[in-house]
Order: structure tokens, then C-alpha cells, then sequence
């Protein structure tokens, strides 16, 4: 049975720590919690939220609708064999938890996306990323409800159309459709180790390890990421603010010839990959602040709320970071956060 609140503040269920009301809330145990709510007069009268760990949004006011906050739970084994095994994940549960359940049994494919924040549902949303694995990787299905028709659907990996930062979820289906489970599968031996990314081969030589494992290349990660990035704890933030950009090769050797140590990495079909955190950093962007508002002092991709910020002051604050980095390398960066 599902209880509707009404006038709830927003600012524990968001990593941005931004104060901002919802006219309604409403916390989803179960299926049947969805299927209620989607039959209810309120649900069709008002817009809604989908609402996971709030650690990729930026509510830049208050919230006239619905908020639905996921909290489905259960890990199901779908099927096993000797070399690999399948999981059906309901989508409240969170991220972070299930990576280190796997890694605790050796179960290999996502030990490097350990410590990032939210629910196992939004990850497809995005397609997390981090030190060079995608979960698009391991994802077999993804399972929902189309809001706009209550009808249940599974999406094949093909079809969630993954891209860096992107898939079907956060791009037409935006707000339509609720992940209520992700299946994946995971390698149980023979594991496909990924310790490509300099970060993580200079932290394991440091651990002085020379035979990584599932487990280690979990730690190292996770000494990197508290090494690099606020712990929203502690300061409000919601990683990356904008994504990474992709620009065509004669842009790139066009700006190569002013910014001789501007940084890019090589992509399919002449494209190149240059990282945000550079450009704004160029723009004299880092460690500034602005009343409550900032740029973080080590990674400058990542805005921060002090303490009282409120979203359209961060939003301002990004808004101006767009505008600087346009004119001076005519490159436009793009929002990965979610503005509300
Ligand atoms: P929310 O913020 O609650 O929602 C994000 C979006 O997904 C919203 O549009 C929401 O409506 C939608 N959504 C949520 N749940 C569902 C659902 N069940 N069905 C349909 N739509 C849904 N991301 C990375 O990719 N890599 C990183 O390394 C990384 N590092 C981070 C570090 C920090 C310190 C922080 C704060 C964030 C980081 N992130 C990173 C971003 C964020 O953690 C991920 O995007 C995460 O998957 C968001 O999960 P969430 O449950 O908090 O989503
Ligand atoms: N850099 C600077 N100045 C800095 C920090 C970084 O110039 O102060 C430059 C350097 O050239 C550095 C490069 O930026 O080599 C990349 O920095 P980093 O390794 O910290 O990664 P990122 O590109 O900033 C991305 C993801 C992160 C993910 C890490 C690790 C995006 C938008 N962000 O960050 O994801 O954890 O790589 O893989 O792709 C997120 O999406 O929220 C997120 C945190």
C-alpha cells in the first residue's frame, strides 16, 4: 500500500545537498507499489520525478509534481554456470553495496565501478563509466514499466543504445519509462581484468601489487576516487558535471597549434576526447568560489555546494563555465547532471 506525502523537502535525497520542496513523494517497495501508483489519479494528473539515490541531478527549484522515490529491492540468480553468472538486480538497490557484494565472492566485471553513488536502476539511465569499464559491459537486459502506457517491457542490451554517458533511458524514454531491474552477467573465473588506465596500474604498483585481482583492482579504485573526489558527505556534489567532449580531429591540431599541451585521446572516426576538467581549469576555473557555490580544488569538472548554495546558483556557476570555455576554445561542453 503506497502513502503519498505531500510539501517533502528534498534536500537528504540529493548528493547536491540543494533545498527544494516536492508537492508530493511518494517510496516504492515493492512492484505492486508501481503498478498503485500508476493507476492513481495523482500520478496521471501530475508530472513526475524518478527519483534513485539523487547523486546525477541538480534540482534547480522546487518540484510542482511527484516525486517517486525507488526503493525495490532483491538480487535474484537468474542462471549459472561454470564460467559466468546472471543476476537480476531490483533497480533500488544500491550501487556501490552490490559491486563489493560481487567482489567479496569473485565475481568479476564491475570491480571497477566500485564507490560510485545511487542505485543499480540508474546506472543503465547513464551508462556509468569510470577507469575504462561501462556497465554496458555486463548489462544483458533492462526491465521497466512504460509509464506512459503501464505496460511492462525488456530492453536487450542493443536496444538500451549505450554511448558514453548516454542510452535509450536518459535520451527519448527520459522520464517515461522506470528501470525496475537490471540483469547482468559477471565472470566467475578467467576474469577480464582491466588495469589499463594509468591511475590504476600506478596505485597497484604503489600497493606493490604485481598479480591484480577482483579484489584488488577494487581497492585501488577506491583509494583513487577518495584520493580525487569529494565525498558528497562531506561536501555537496554530483561528480561530473558536464561530460567529457568529443571534437573532430582538425579542431583538435587547430587548438594543438595555440594550447600545445592541451590533452585529447583518440576515438573512432577521427574524433578525439578532451578532458573537461582541463579546458575549465584553463578558463581559471578551479578551486574558485562563489558564496557557497564552487569548483572544486582538485578536479575541477566537479561543482560543489559548500553548504546553502541553491540550484540556480550552481547552475549559474556551470552556465558561466560553459560560456568561458566556448570562447576560448570554441568547444561546448554539455551537462551530464540532470537539471531539474
Ligand atoms: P539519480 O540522481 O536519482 O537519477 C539520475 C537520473 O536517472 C534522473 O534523471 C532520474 O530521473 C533517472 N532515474 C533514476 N532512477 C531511475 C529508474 N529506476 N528508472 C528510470 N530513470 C531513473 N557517474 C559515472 O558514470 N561515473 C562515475 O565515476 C561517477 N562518479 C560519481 C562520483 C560522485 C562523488 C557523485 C556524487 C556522482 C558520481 N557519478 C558518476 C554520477 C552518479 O553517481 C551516477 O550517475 C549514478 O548512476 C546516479 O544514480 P542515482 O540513483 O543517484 O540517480
Ligand atoms: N585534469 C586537469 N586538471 C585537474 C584534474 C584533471 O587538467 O585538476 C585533466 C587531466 O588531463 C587528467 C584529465 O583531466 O588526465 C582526466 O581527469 P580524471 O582522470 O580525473 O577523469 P575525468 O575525465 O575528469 C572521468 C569521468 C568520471 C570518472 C573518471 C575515471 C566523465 C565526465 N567523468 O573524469 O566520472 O570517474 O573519468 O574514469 O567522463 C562522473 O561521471 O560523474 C564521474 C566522476
Amino acid at each position: 500500500m503506497i502513502s503519498i506525502q505531500k510539501n517533502i523537502d528534498l534536500k537528504p535525497y540529493n548528493t547536491f545537498g540543494i533545498q527544494a520542496k516536492a508537492d508530493h513523494f511518494v517510496s516504492l517497495h515493492t512492484p505492486d507499489d508501481l503498478y498503485e501508483l500508476i493507476q492513481s489519479d495523482l500520478f496521471k494528473n501530475e508530472r513526475h520525478l524518478i527519483l534513485g539515490g539523487g547523486s546525477n541531478l541538480l534540482l534547480t527549484q522546487d518540484f510542482k509534481g511527484l516525486v517517486i522515490h525507488n526503493n525495490l529491492k532483491g538480487i535474484t540468480l537468474v542462471e549459472e554456470n561454470e564460467d559466468d553468472l546472471t543476476l537480476e538486480v531490483a533497480s533500488g538497490e544500491p550501487w556501490h553495496p552490490f559491486v563489493v557484494h560481487c567482489v567479496n565472492q569473485n565475481w568479476g566485471g564491475i570491480e571497477n565501478l566500485s564507490l560510485i553513488p545511487g542505485t543499480v536502476g540508474a546506472a543503465p539511465m547513464q551508462n556509468i563509466g569510470a577507469y575504462g569499464v561501462e556497465i554496458c559491459e555486463v548489462v544483458e537486459n533492462v526491465t521497466g514499466i512504460d509509464l506512459t502506457t503501464g505496460t511492462s517491457r525488456s530492453f536487450t542490451n542493443k536496444e538500451c543504445m549505450f554511448g558514453y554517458r548516454e542510452s535509450v533511458f536518459k535520451k527519448e524514454l527520459k522520464g517515461k519509462f522506470f528501470i525496475s531491474s537490471v540483469t547482468l552477467t559477471m565472470s566467475k573465473k578467467n576474469h577480464l581484468l582491466n588495469t589499463e588506465y594509468g591511475a590504476i596500474k600506478n596505485t597497484l604498483h604503489a600497493m606493490h601489487i604485481t598479480s591484480p585481482t577482483i579484489q584488488s583492482i577494487s581497492d585501488a579504485v577506491i583509494a583513487i576516487r577518495r584520493r580525487k573526489l569529494p565525498d558528497p558527505s562531506t561536501i555537496g556534489n554530483a561528480g561530473s558535471f558536464f561530460k567529457n567532449p568529443v571534437i573532430t580531429a582538425p579542431h583538435y591540431q587547430s587548438l594543438k597549434k595555440i594550447h600545445p599541451e592541451i590533452p585529447g585521446y583518440l576515438i573512432e572516426n577521427q574524433l578525439v576526447k578532451v578532458p573537461a576538467a582541463w579546458l575549465i581549469e584553463q578558463c581559471g576555473w578551479k578551486g574558485k568560489r562563489f558564496g557557497d557555490a564552487g569548483v572544486h580544488q582538485h578536479q575541477p569538472l566537479v561543482l560543489v555546494n559548500y553548504n546553502h548554495a541553491s540550484g540556480e546558483e550552481i547552475f549559474s556557476l556551470a552556465m558561466n563555465i560553459r560560456t568561458s570555455v566556448q570562447e576560448k576554445f570554441d568547444i561546448e561542453l554539455t551537462p551530464e547532471v540532470n537539471i531539474i
